[in-house]
């Protein structure tokens, strides 16, 4: 018997594909919309291989509302949307602000619209600890004040969260749940899915595993003379899975109507703050592969250091991360070896 139908956007990127394996792995149907901008549509096979269940993927964009209508007509015992489908560069977001708006605000509104319509009432939407900016105090809370964005798309994650605020106060049937994620990492245990970047990666953990590869020559790791203990960035790495998890957790919460506002925040991530070299030392000691790296000099926008408080994920979500930093960078080696050595990369 199955929990219900959910509604994963973005299913086969990076965390969209690990939520829709734990949440078929929870008894639930998922459906994914995915425009494959920045994913390929052979996770989904990867998906059915890991859980055994091939979830219904839609290939189109949610800025067609006539396709997304049509969706919804198709669709209409949803339990719950997952919105992950966004872009997400931040350096991109610079260049073409006016794509990231588009594409990340309409597509929530789109999204909303057919929930009034098609009354769909929960709803989980993927936002980012980047809303704090550099905090004034560390760990971070979800009190914490939301600083200027630095970035297009930090501000669309701003917006976002209010677009979804202000819709359910509006007196819309909907429940919502952001959730602020840290810096998710890692890879499915099996291998079979995992962080899969168009191009040069922006991100440090794709980078490494490339580079360890052999794809890219060599990691610059960006500023050592930061006011940290060995002067490179701080950063939470979270788990790609119990990311994932928090998700299933969250929706589940409003479909029980335990929710206490009807619409909550929580951070997630870890509470524990790493450096950029201590991921790098932990990868080296997890898979025995020695890294090229150098010093370089910072990054233009980087926050210094940022960790989550997690005591209201932990007891008002019920929500807390198991994985070791060992388990993220062993798992995402795991994926780059796999992945490169598979049919699909050829
Ligand atoms: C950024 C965004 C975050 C977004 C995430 C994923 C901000 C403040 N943060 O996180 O909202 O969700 O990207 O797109 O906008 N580094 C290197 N060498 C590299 C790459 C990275 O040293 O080749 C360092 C960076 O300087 C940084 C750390 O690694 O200190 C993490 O960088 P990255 O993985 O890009 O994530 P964030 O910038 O933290």
């Amino acid at each position: 018997m199955s929990k219900g139908k959910v509604l994963v956007t973005g299913g086969t990127g990076y965390i969209g594909s690990h939520t829709t394996v734990e949440l078929i792995e929870q008894g639930y149907e998922v459906v994914i919309i995915d425009n494959l901008s920045n994913s390929q549509a052979f996770i989904v096979d990867r998906i059915e291989q890991i859980t055994g269940t091939r979830p219904k993927f839609y290939h189109f964009d949610l800025l067609n509302e006539a396709k997304l209508d049509e969706f919804f007509a198709a669709n209409t015992d949803l339990k719950g949307i997952i919105h992950f489908a966004a872009s997400k560069a931040v350096g991109e977001s610079v260049q073409i602000p006016l794509h990231y708006y588009r594409n990340n605000l309409v597509s929530m509104i789109n999204l909303l619209e057919g929930m009034k319509k098609y009354n769909i009432e929960n709803f989980v939407f993927s936002s980012s600890c980047t809303v704090y900016g550099q905090p004034d105090e560390l760990p971070v809370t979800e009190n914490a004040p939301v600083k200027p964005a630095e970035s297009p798309y930090g501000y669309t994650k701003q917006v976002n969260e209010n677009i979804l605020k202000d819709t359910i106060k509006s007196g819309a049937k909907i429940k919502g749940i952001a959730l602020r994620y840290f810096n998710p990492v890692g890879a499915h245990h099996s291998g079979l899915i995992g962080e899969l970047p168009i191009g040069v990666p922006a991100n440090l953990m794709p980078f490494i595993t490339q580079t360890a590869y052999g794809i890219r020559e060599q990691l610059s790791v960006f500023g050592d003379d930061y006011d940290t203990p060995d002067g490179s960035c701080i950063r939470d790495f979270i788990h790609v899975v119990d990311l994932a998890k928090a998700h299933i957790i969250a929706i589940e919460r409003m479909i029980d109507g335990k929710n206490a506002e009807a619409y909550e925040m929580f951070n997630i991530g870890t509470g524990n703050g790493f450096s950029v070299l201590e991921l790098i030392n932990s990868f080296e000691k997890t898979t025995g592969e020695k890294l090229n790296w150098k010093m370089a000099p910072r990054r233009a926008g980087d926050i210094v250091k940022i960790w989550a408080d997690t005591t209201i994920g932990n007891n008002v979500l019920g929500w807390k991360a198991e994985k070791t930093l060992d388990e993220m960078t062993g798992s995402a080696w795991k994926w780059e070896q796999n992945y490169r050595s598979s049919a699909e990369a050829k």
